[in-house]
């Protein structure tokens, strides 16, 4: 059978940067510490008034295709996930599918393209779409490219604020695979939730607590699913485990539960049992009340062992180094924990071919979605040609008054006068509206 999977990844983040506990927590009267050790996150990214979701999109995608030779003839199909799209007809495809007519010979026009929305979970479906036309034999040899681009802004004054980012993420799916292949397993965990959602407006309304809750339970549902066709998960299965990063501490709380389900029954459960008891079973106790009691008393003692702590030192804190630095991406979020694993595995000097990954992504609304993925010969290569430390690095450090300014410039309802603060180079820019009120594009030498 033919592998499947992602074969190169660029990625491109919005150019200015928000100091969380430095700039942002100050002003708004809080701990820095909320933060840096309560939801993990040190900066976001935020687009200048000249980028959006089509640009940072376009930019990652042409990065993609210079970097691996390739012209439009080799693309068969551009899918856009995305949960900040501006027009209900018209995906964000096209719009960057023109960008890029602008810059290479030939065309797209025999390239199937498409506009995913699943709130966050969408990329993932995207790179699924992808992969069954390929396996399905429709791709006549061509690949297909995935972008996830978002601008992850939230009400000002709403919790959410402090998790915002924007950026995008761009993936070449192909046979035979540089990066991973993907397994034909997959698990789900989905149900109609009103936790985050975006009912014909810019913003999201939030039930933050609850999203969290929610996130939990369609991760854990999807786990089962995922074992019930693939066999049990253990552990040592899995070099590392990227999650959708909302903000980092979502994925403290979701690796513990996972570690918690990976053990039971088994030695380790056995060994630590002498420690901290064993895992609380639901039948042993005369209510579900006194159960939920045992189990969060059990999960406390559980994170303070050593076993614990290794494990997530080693397969979880490798995945969030990104998210830390640039917020939540959205649909490209768990995109980027992937890179975030594999850059610190290049980064280590570790040997990971042939080794698995377990990949978590989840979609408020609400689904979680597990697979596994098994890492390719050329993923040192790949990810080592990345020059996202230095795109990072490059971020224009943003004030509070310009962060407020920046967020009233890409919100739809305000005008503002900014004026940009960085000056773009060899790069696609927004430069204004249509006749038909589309939006307008040229690239920047
Ligand atoms: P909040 O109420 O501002 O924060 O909202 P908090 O008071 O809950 O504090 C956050 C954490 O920091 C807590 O840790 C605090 O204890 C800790 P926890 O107890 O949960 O482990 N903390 C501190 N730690 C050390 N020193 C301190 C300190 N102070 C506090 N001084 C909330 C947090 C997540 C609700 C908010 O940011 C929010 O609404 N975010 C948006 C929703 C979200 O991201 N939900 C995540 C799950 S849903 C999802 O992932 C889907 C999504 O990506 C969208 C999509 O799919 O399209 C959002």
């Amino acid at each position: 059978m033919t592998a499947v999977g992602i074969d190169a990844i660029e990625i491109w983040t919005g150019k200015l940067r928000l100091d969380l506990p430095g700039t942002f927590a100050p002003f708004k009267g809080e701990d820095p510490e909320k933060y840096t050790k309560g939801l993990g996150l040190e900066a976001s990214s935020f687009p200048d008034v000249y980028e959006d979701i089509v640009t940072m999109g376009a930019n990652a995608a042409k990065r993609l295709m210079d970097r691996r030779g390739l012209t439009p003839d080799d693309v068969g199909r551009i899918d856009v996930a995305t949960e900040s799209a501006f027009d209900n007809s018209k995906p964000v495809s096209t719009y960057i599918a023109g960008c890029l007519e602008q810059v290479f010979d030939g065309d797209f026009h025999h390239a199937n393209k498409g506009e995913r929305k699943f709130a966050c979970v969408a990329g993932t479906q995207s790179i699924d779409d992808a992969y069954n036309w390929i396996k399905a034999g429709r791709n006549r040899g061509r690949s297909a490219i995935v972008v996830a681009t978002d601008t992850a802004l939230y009400e000002r004054g709403d919790p959410g604020e402090a998790t915002q980012g924007a950026g995008a993420v761009a993936m070449l799916i192909s046979e035979d695979p540089d990066v991973v292949e993907l397994s034909t397993e997959q698990g789900y965990g989905s149900a109609d939730e009103t936790d985050f959602l975006k009912p014909n407006q810019q913003f999201p309304s939030v039930d933050g607590k609850r999203s969290v809750q929610v996130y939990l339970a369609r991760m854990r549902e999807a786990l089962e699913d995922y074992e019930s066709v693939a066999g049990d998960t253990h552990l040592d299965d899995f070099a590392y485990i990227p999650f959708h990063t909302p903000f980092p501490g979502m994925v403290r709380k979701a690796g513990l539960l996972g570690f918690r389900h990976m053990i039971r029954d088994t030695e380790i459960e056995a060994d630590l049992a002498g420690e901290i008891g064993r895992q609380p079973r639901e039948g042993e106790f005369g209510s579900r009340e006194a159960y939920e009691d045992a189990i969060r008393e059990y999960m406390d003692a559980l994170k303070r062992t050593e076993t614990y702590q290794d494990w997530y030192a080693a397969a979880i804190e490798p995945t969030l180094t990104i998210s830390r630095q640039v917020g939540n991406w959205y649909t490209g979020s768990v995109h980027i924990a992937r890179v975030s694993a594999l850059k610190n595995a290049a980064e280590t000097g570790r040997g990971l071919t042939g080794e698995r990954l377990l990949v978590g992504s989840y979609g408020s609304g609400a689904q979680a979605e597990i697979h596994a993925e098994t890492v390719r010969e050329g993923w040192r290569d790949e990810i080592g040609r990345l020059g996202l430390d230095e795109q990072l690095a490059r971020r224009y450090e943003l004030s509070f008054e310009e962060y407020e300014q920046i967020h009233d410039a890409h919100n739809h309802v305000k005008e503002t006068e900014i004026e940009e603060l960085t000056q773009p180079s060899g790069e696609f820019v927004f430069t204004g509206w249509g006749r038909m009120n589309e939006r307008k594009y040229d690239y920047i030498e």
